[in-house]
């Protein structure tokens, strides 16, 4: 191994950058030839691929984002395309690939890793969505973005006596919901994985307001199915409870800002053992972190894993909010 390229791609997600600098730094301090690749998966298909030294990545460990630049690209779900970034992997003498991002990028990785070129992925995505570990770099930021967010949105719904819904994004998975709404002491949580029954909500609203309490927080995650948009759920909350309601999206605001010490940590520890696996001449491999420690296993494996939605916790926030 003498050449390690990096890329980031998919949504980007705060810690993403601590990620960059620590595949950066081992490969310097090990004498290793690194390459930094722009825009994902589209800049490895166009050659946009520079290398890079120890000071292209000073000051970047507290910055939300990712230098490198992200993309979504279609090209490369080709086979076309991916034979194309082989083709560009060879010319610019890269032997080694780490790539940092989302289920899609794992997957890329993955059939990188098939055509017999040696790829890590690194999970990066604030949705924590990937079943084999614990945690994705940029979970844990956005989750205490949301909790900021639920703390001003609950000043003014004290104020005033609403019900404020907070939608928050997850794709298809729950936990930004619930982990956000645990910590933000939300009074309901509407998740993909649960079942959701409306009179459900409205009766927990009735009952709290009786009780005196003088906001309502619900929280809503993107992915939920069947209820038409938070919009049109406010409207009906408002409907069957006479609660004025109000809703908020807090949209990409999730994916931005300074990572938390948590993403920092995961991020460079995840970042240097990438390079440490390639050296030892492992390929295919998803770099995980169970109960605090980083791991790696078959990538493919990984992919299989069943993302399990923690329904203890869920139960937990349901006495919690009571
Ligand atoms: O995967 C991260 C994520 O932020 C999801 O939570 C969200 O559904 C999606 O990306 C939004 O993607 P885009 O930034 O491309 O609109």
């Amino acid at each position: 191994m003498n050449t390690i390229g990096v890329l980031t791609s998919g949504g980007d997600a705060p810690g993403m950058n601590a990620a960059i600098r620590a595949v950066v730094r081992t490969s310097i301090y090990n004498n290793l030839r690194i390459m930094g690749i722009k825009q994902g998966y589209n800049g490895l298909i166009n050659g946009n691929i520079y290398e890079m030294n120890i000071s292209s990545v000073a000051d970047i460990i507290h910055r939300g984002g990712t230098m490198l630049k992200t993309a979504r690209c279609d090209e490369f779900t080709t086979e076309a395309g991916r034979e194309k970034a082989m083709t560009v992997l060879k010319v610019f003498g890269i032997d080694g690939l780490v790539v940092i991002g989302g289920n899609g990028s794992l997957k890329g990785a993955r059939e990188l890793s098939k055509l017999g070129f040696p790829t890590i992925g690194i999970p990066g995505t604030i949705d924590n969505d990937l079943g084999y570990t614990d945690f994705t770099i940029g979970f844990d930021t956005a989750i205490n973005t949301v909790i900021d967010a639920i703390g001003k949105i609950r000043d003014t719904s004290t104020s005033h006596g609403r019900a404020n819904i907070i939608e928050v994004m997850g794709r298809h998975c729950g936990d930004i919901a619930l982990y956000s709404g645990l910590a933000g002491g939300a009074e309901s949580i509407i998740v993909p994985e649960e079942g959701f029954h409306i009179e459900e909500v409205c009766k927990r609203l009735i009952q709290s307001k009786n009780r005196g309490k003088l906001h309502s927080i619900i929280l809503l995650a993107e992915g939920v199915g069947n209820i038409g948009n938070a919009y049109e759920l406010g409207d009906e909350i408002q409907k069957y409870t006479d609660i004025d309601t109000r809703v908020t999206i807090l949209g990409h605001l999730q994916r931005g800002g300074s990572p938390t010490a948590f993403d920092r940590i995961i991020a460079s520890k995840m970042g240097a053992k990438a390079v440490e696996i390639l050296m030892e001449g492992k390929t295919s491999r998803a770099l995980g972190i169970k109960s605090n420690k980083v791991f790696d296993m078959d990538i493919e494996e990984a992919l299989s894993v069943e993302n399990k939605f923690d329904t203890e916790t869920y139960e937990l926030t349901k006495i919690l909010s009571i």
